[in-house]
This record gives C-alpha cells, structure tokens and sequence, in this order.
C-alpha cells in the first residue's frame, strides 16, 4: 500500500518505520523545515535510540514531504499529529481537524488517526471525510517514550475502529505478519480504549503514591507492598512504582481530556479528579519533606538529578522534576540541575543553574533530589557524592525509590525514599 505518515514525532517515525518495514510504500509528511532536514539526515528530531537506528537503516527509501499534496496519492493517510491540552483541559484537536481538512481535495483514502483523541472525535471527522470520499479509521498507538520501536513492531494490541470491515482490513494490513492480537471494533470503542488504558495506567500510579503516604505513617516499605500486590494475577506487578508521580505529554493530558467530558457525559468523572489531585501534589509533597528536614530553604542549594518525564527520553512535557524546580525556587532555594540527555533549558525555569555531571551538581549541595531514576544515578558512589555535599548528614530524597538506601545511609546520607520506610535494611523481599 502506499501510506502517508503526517507528523514526524515519535508515533509518526515509529509507525512509518512500522510500515516500511512492513514492504509499503512510504512517505512522511512533515510541515517544520528543521524537522526534516534533520530526518533526511538519518537523524531523529528527539531521543528515541533504537528508532534512529531502524530509521537510518532504511536509508533514502521513506520519502519526505512538506504537505500532503505533496506525496503520492495514497491508500491511507496516517495521522500523527499532536492533540495538546487547552487550558480548560479539553483536548486542542486543531492540527488533526487540519489534516482532514487538507485530505478534502486529494483522491479517496481512508483518514487512519493514531493522535489519541477524546471519545466522539471521529464519528463527528468520519462524517466529513465520507462527504468527500474518504474512509476514517481510530487505530490508536500505545507506545511508550524510549521504547517506541519495540512497542510499534512489537505491539500489544491492533486496535481499529471503523464503521465498515472493508476499513479494518485495510487498515490491519499494515502489519502482514505480526501476531499480536487483534481488535476491530467501532470508532468511539477504539477511542475510548486508549484513553481508558492511560487513565487506568495513571490511577494505578496516583493509587500506590497515596498508599505511599499510608506506608509512611505506620512504618511499611511500599516497594514491598507493591511487591505482594503485584504477585496477585488479578492486580498484576506493573505500574506500581510508587514516587513523585506521572508526567510526560500523555497521562496527564489523557486524564484532563478525559475529566473535561464530565459535561459531555452529563457526570462528574470523580475517580479520575482524585487521580488528578494526587498526582499534582506529589512533587509538593516532595518539597515539603525538604522543609521539613531543612528548616528553611531560603539560599539553601539543592541539586536536582533528572530532568526528562522519566528515564530514556529527552521529553520534559510536564515533567515532575521541573514542577520540583519550580516549587524550590518559590520557597527561595537555588537550584543546581543535571540530566543525561537533556541539556537545553527550554521548559525549566530560567534561576536554575546547570551542572555538566552528576557529581559536579552535587558541589556545596545540602540536598539532592533524584526525580527522574537515569541508570546513571545508582551507580552514583554515594561516598565520593556526600562528600561533595554540604554538611555531615546531607539530604538525600530519593523521588523514584531508585538508590539503595542501605549504601546512603552508610555513607552518613540522611536517605528519604517515598513511602520507605526507614527502617528497612534487607534487600527488597528478602526474608518477607
Ligand atoms: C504512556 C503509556 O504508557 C503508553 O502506553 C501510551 O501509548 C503513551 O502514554 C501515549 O499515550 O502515547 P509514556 O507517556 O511514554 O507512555 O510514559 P510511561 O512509561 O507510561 O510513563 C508515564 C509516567 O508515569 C512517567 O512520568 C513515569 O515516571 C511514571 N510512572 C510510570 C510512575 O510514576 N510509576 C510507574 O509505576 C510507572
């Protein structure tokens, strides 16, 4: 099949890698200049390891186009594009209603939507479109930052949703050969179930930050306590990493859009407001703990490990370590920053100072912040780093449960894990 990819972010590359890879032909559809020159280059416009090398591997053979009218007619118009938070939580669906706006003069495809959209989005599109020839398709994705290649040859589901099977078919033949299981369904049941499946993931992550805040009070070990929960088969192990809580450009838009439907619904979506309320006070939660051990932070210097969403992505969209930053620097700290992978200060707030490692942002510090678990960190040597550190028992607040707190507190650290308790000295598990 010939296929346009619009959008060259990573759902747009993965799942034109997807295609090709799979033998179509095709093309992808970007309108920033910078984006593909950079692409033409063999290079990705973000930090996805493996795609760029499945990227570069295929070379010259995926085209690039500013518009779509430029590339080859096609059978199926794959829509990529971003589907941001308005400021009332709503879904800004500007840039998809752009794209079927520009699919109205082109010949008959069908309109293939991969941007997550709320509920109703496509039967309201599939209308329009139909007037003009066009089939419409949800077929949501469900890859994670850092591992979009692997989830998008590899994925859990197909999910597609279309009001003719004429339409699944020709949608599910974009992955000949893979076996994953498949799901055709209608459009609004597609949609709901990729916003259902992020507003699940992120409930069960605000469920175990508030049974952190219990685990804390009496004393338990809430690594322990998603331990046990996880070996139910009905609950399950993942998604129970307890700490300063979600980020990244889906969760907390996907839960916003959803809650923004209560209107629409004519029902106030309660569970998903908690979730909400949670996890915005995770990082406040996390600053007040530094009060509390600190006494003031008026000119105290805290430094701040990780600065992306979370670990093997260069993505600070909503990113929990900046909601830190912000909360420090209100409460007069100054803030010192290192991450890995991201360098740029865009998205931070501009007081922040950057360190060039992760041993040098320590320099003079009374407290460390881990708020984003980089592998890097825990091979941190937590002898050589509270030496660089402020004081004979510097602060050492653990925001993902990532360090051994055994070593820390060894190394004179005064170790602060999420809902740890500081009692714990055995391996996790051992003797439970
Ligand atoms: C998420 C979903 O996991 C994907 O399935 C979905 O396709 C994608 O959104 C999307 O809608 O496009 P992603 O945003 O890349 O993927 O990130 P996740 O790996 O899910 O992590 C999200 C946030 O939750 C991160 O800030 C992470 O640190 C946090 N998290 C995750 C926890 O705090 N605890 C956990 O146990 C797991």
């Amino acid at each position: 099949m010939r296929v346009a990819v619009v959008g060259a972010g990573p759902v747009g590359v993965a799942s034109a890698v997807t295609a090709a890879l799979g033998g179509h032909d095709v093309a992808v559809v970007e309108q920033r200049d910078d984006r593909r020159s950079c692409l033409a280059e063999g290079h990705l416009p973000f930090h996805e390891e493996a795609l760029e090398h499945a990227w570069k591997a295929l070379g010259s053979s995926v085209a690039l186009r500013a518009s779509l009218r430029d590339a080859e007619s096609a059978d199926l118009v794959v829509c990529c594009v971003g589907t941001p938070s308005l400021s009332d939580g709503s879904s800004d669906l500007s840039q998809v209603e752009g794209v079927a706006t520009e699919m109205a003069g082109l010949p008959p495809a069908v309109f293939v939507v991969r941007s997550t959209v709320p509920p109703g989005t496509g039967t309201r599109l599939g209308v329009q479109l139909a007037a003009t020839g066009h089939g419409y398709a949800a077929h949501p994705e469900f890859l994670q930052e850092g591992r979009a290649l692997q989830d998008s040859v590899h994925p859990s589901r197909i999910v597609v949703g279309a009001d003719e099977p004429w339409i699944h078919q020709r949608v599910f033949a974009l992955y000949p050969g893979l076996s994953s299981p498949r799901l055709a369904v209608d459009i609004p049941t597609a949609e709901l179930i990729k916003v259902a499946a992020n507003a699940h993931l992120a409930m069960r992550i605000s469920f175990i930050n508030e049974m952190a805040v219990v685990a804390e009070h009496f004393g338990a070990d809430i690594e322990v306590v998603a331990k046990g929960l996880g070996m139910d088969p009905r609950i399950g192990p993942s998604f129970l990493r307890a700490g300063l809580g979600y980020g990244g450009s889906c969760f907390p838009k996907d839960v916003r859009g959803l809650t923004a439907l209560s209107r629409a619904v004519g029902s106030e979506l309660r569970l998903l407001r908690a979730v909400i309320e949670v996890n915005l006070q995770q990082p406040v939660r996390l600053v007040d703990r530094l009060m509390t051990r600190l006494g003031s932070l008026r000119d105290r210097r805290v430094a701040i490990w990780g600065v992306a969403f979370k670990p093997g992505t260069d993505d600070v969209r909503e990113s929990q370590a900046v909601r830190v930053a912000e909360l420090l620097l209100e409460r007069g700290a100054r803030v010192v920053v290192h991450d890995p992978v991201v360098c740029a200060p865009g998205g931070l707030p501009p007081h922040v100072t950057w360190a060039d490692g992760a041993i040098p942002a320590l320099n003079g510090a009374d407290a460390v912040v881990l708020a984003t678990e980089w592998p890097e960190y825990r091979t941190v040597d937590p002898v050589t780093a509270v030496a660089r550190m402020n004081g004979m028992h510097p602060l050492v607040v653990d925001g993902r449960n990532a360090l051994c707190e055994r070593e820390w507190v060894r190394a004179g650290a005064d170790y602060q894990g999420m809902g740890r308790s500081q009692a714990t000295t055995q391996p996790l598990g051992v003797g439970v």
